[in-house]
């Protein structure tokens, strides 16, 4: 039996995760929160599932080593591999996917769109998942080779990322007239604004605060909630601290203690 005091792991190939820890902080603003972010590595959208798992079983060996009481993966792309992970943890693994897609199919959306990495993509996870609860949802996908990478540079005056959504977005509106899109890549999130410029009349699920209720849920079934008023966040990364710094502002983070660099062996 884990204790309640231990922390929450949070992992994503880069920087999209810090958007899932804005929804934890504001749900589970006592749990301490150690957040790593592999963006030595990134975009894992465009590896192969066998490059994924590997990369991802270090991040959740050394959460371990960590104590972490639990592990939401904060990242769509490695979600799209839970049950083959799930296995190889002592501790909880809750997917971003599972909770996007389940909220997705409770809403009874008759049409939705699904903006990803190519590889969520190639999987078919969110169309699974939610024609497991509602089998009449269409749902029309598409991934991008690109944005994730964009994103993760910290620069959004790039008109790349401008041009990189508005064209894999016209792709997805020329098959059907989706007005429900799910940003179903955590990086997405970030430049919210972006989207919403290019495509007003979109309404966007972020999945992040679906998958932060998830994490609760599970805390309070397991009666490991954390009692403290405030908990700490750490952020620690194969990539530029710095770029998480600016994100983490950006995203009015409470904390981090600290943000660094810790390399994976
Ligand atoms: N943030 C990750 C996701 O939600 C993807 C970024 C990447 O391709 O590494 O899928």
């Amino acid at each position: 039996m884990y204790q309640n005091t231990r922390p929450i792991g949070v992992i994503d190939s880069g920087v999209g995760g810090l958007t899932v820890v804005r929804q934890i902080q504001r749900l589970l603003p006592g749990e301490d929160i150690i957040f790593y972010g592999d963006s030595a590595n990134v975009p894992y959208g465009n590896r192969s599932a066998d490059e994924i798992f590997a990369l991802t079983m270090r991040m959740l060996r050394y959460l371990e080593a960590r104590e972490v009481k639990c592990v939401a993966i904060a990242c769509n792309t490695i979600s799209s591999l839970a049950e083959r992970l799930r296995p190889e943890c002592p501790f909880p693994l809750i997917s971003i996917v599972e909770s996007g897609a389940d909220y997705v199919a409770r809403e009874k959306l008759p049409l939705v769109g699904v903006f990803a990495t190519e590889f969520t993509v190639s999987t078919g996870v969110y169309e699974t998942r939610i024609h497991a609860g509602n089998p009449e949802c269409e749902v029309v996908s598409r991934g991008s080779p690109d944005l994730a990478a964009l994103i993760d540079k910290g620069d959004f005056n790039q008109s790349a990322i401008n041009d990189e959504i508005t064209e894999q977005l016209d792709v997805i509106l020329s098959r059907a007239p989706v007005k429900d899109l799910v940003l179903a890549c955590t990086h997405f999130p970030i430049v919210e604004e972006n989207f919403r410029r290019c495509f007003p009349e979109l309404h966007l699920i972020d999945p992040a605060e679906q998958q932060a209720i998830a994490v609760k849920n599970m805390l309070v079934y397991r009666t490991l909630t954390n009692p403290q008023n405030r908990g700490k966040l750490h952020i620690e990364t194969s990539g530029e601290p710095e770029v998480y710094s600016a994100i983490a502002k950006m995203l009015h983070l409470y904390g981090p203690e600290d943000c660094k660099v810790i390399s994976l062996a």
